[in-house]
């Protein structure tokens, strides 16, 4: 993995439907996205050359600009096209996709009206969030004192910048303490999510995971759902009070950065890395790893296949 500051890399980065060097991606100060928090993305996650559920992943970034009262002006195909070029164009194996929505500068009032939509996507080498210690035994949380929101509050089936202030107080805040992650509460104290993952627990080999009323399902999440059903485990949506974390046999996040990430302790109570999350973890990455997996061969790989005979 690279230190190198964002701004300053080799590489193109699509900006408004051209590719521009990658340090000239640049937007105003004075842009309204910027100071309002009028700004969406999304992050995707490339193997082997090709990026995982592309179009679940563009079609919730409109989704999220529709949330915030904006549209994309690129349809979800022209998204998946510019997404596949790049990552062809950069030649990424494994790495990772930062597709970015904002509103520009034409006025800077608190009303969004009349302002322009900037999209750009990114995209880089990146293979894993944590190390391959943590990968295996698993990562520490601790319960953060920042909830997710009401949904009167806020736009929280949006993947919006604005909503990761709240995220990042809590993960700076668990780091602080010597945790790996924070796990958030929602606004009614139901357990929720981590900073960048969902929470599943497992309870006597079933699988229970907090009903994801007012943060987002998470694509990885709708996958291990569906990925346990094949494996025959039972899948329990519904809210889900802490206290029920002392029942729990084990602990695990999932999301497209986290996979599916065993969690060791919370709080300091541990979990074990035990065959539920194993089994999961290990048909997520097949799972990911299976070409049939993205339907049509897409470009992107047909140019990663070639380099990779050379
Ligand atoms: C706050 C939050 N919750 C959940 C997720 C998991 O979503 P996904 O599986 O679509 O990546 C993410 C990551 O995008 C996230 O940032």
């Amino acid at each position: 993995m690279t230190s190198l500051p964002f701004d300053d890399r080799d590489g193109d980065i699509w900006l408004d439907g051209v590719f521009v060097p990658w340090r000239e991606a640049r937007l105003h100060v004075l842009s309204h996205g910027l100071h309002y928090g009028g700004g969406v993305f999304e992050g995707e996650r490339v193997y082997d050359g090709r990026v995982f559920e592309l179009t679940a992943h563009s079609r919730r970034l409109h989704s999220s600009a529709r949330e915030l009262g904006f549209r994309i002006p690129f349809d979800v195909a022209e998204l998946d096209g510019a997404t596949r070029e790049l990552v062809s164009r950069l030649r990424i194996r494994d790495g990772y996709v930062r597709p970015v929505a904002w509103r520009g500068s034409e006025q800077l009032g608190v009303s969004g009206a009349g302002t322009s939509v900037h999209v750009a996507i990114a995209a880089w080498e990146w293979p894993h969030v944590f190390s391959a210690a943590a990968r295996n035994q698993g990562i520490t949380l601790a319960t953060s004192r920042w909830r997710r929101p009401s949904p009167d509050t806020a736009p929280v089936h949006a993947k919006a910048s604005s909503l990761y202030n709240i995220c990042t107080l809590a993960r700076d805040a668990a780091a602080a303490d010597g945790y790996d992650d924070a796990l958030l509460l929602d606004f009614r104290g139901h357990l929720a999510e981590a900073t960048g993952a969902n929470l599943f627990l497992v309870i006597d080999g079933a699988l229970h995971t907090p009903l994801a009323d007012v943060f987002l399902s998470g694509i990885t999440r709708q996958t291990v759902i569906a990925l346990a059903a094949e494996l025959g485990i039972a899948v329990h949506e519904r809210h889900i009070d802490p206290a029920e974390l002392a029942h729990a046999d084990e602990v695990f996040l999932t999301g497209t950065a986290y996979e599916v990430q065993p969690v060791r302790a919370v709080d300091g109570k541990p979990y074990e890395v035990g065959a539920v999350t194993q089994s999961l973890a290990e048909a997520y990455t097949r799972l990911v790893h299976t070409p049939a997996a993205y339907g049509a061969k897409s470009p992107t790989s047909a140019a990663v296949d070639e380099s990779n005979t050379s």
